[in-house]
């Protein structure tokens, strides 16, 4: 199947840290400048189908050793509006820090939600979505 091409905008008009959000045909995306390189996500949370692009974008609290603070991914992290689920904006991954405390357990296997991404490329200073 072949991708169809859609101009989303100049470079300049998602400067940084900024987001544009588009509809092409039924879908809505959301095109994120993250320190200069474009990504693309489903506006629509995989938890119960929030508009996840319009959530805060930031950083997120990394595992640390008891008692430490560690800030970081400043800038990649999606938050949904909704119920706060954070999403790494350059992989549409889910962040999720696994409790360290282990107690009995059996197999038990949970895939995490799937988040649909997009190519995005840059031509001539114009952010183009294949889709
Ligand atoms: S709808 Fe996004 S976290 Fe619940």
């Amino acid at each position: 199947m072949t991708q169809a091409r859609h101009v989303v905008g100049k470079v300049g008009d998602i400067p940084p840290g900024s987001r544009k959000i588009v509809e092409i045909g039924h879908r809505s995306i959301g095109v994120f400048n993250v320190d200069g390189e474009f990504f693309a996500l489903l506006n629509r949370c995989p938890h119960q189908g929030a508009p996840l692009c319009l959530g805060a974008i930031s950083g997120t609290m990394l595992p640390a050793e008891p008692g430490q603070y560690s800030y970081g991914l400043h800038g990649r992290v999606l938050r949904c509006p909704w119920h706060g689920w954070e999403f790494d904006i350059t992989t549409g991954e889910m962040i999720f820090v696994p409790d360290p405390v282990h107690a009995r357990s059996y197999e038990v296997s949970v895939e995490p939600p799937e988040l649909e991404t997009f190519p995005i490329v840059v031509e001539d200073s114009t952010v183009v979505l294949y889709i």
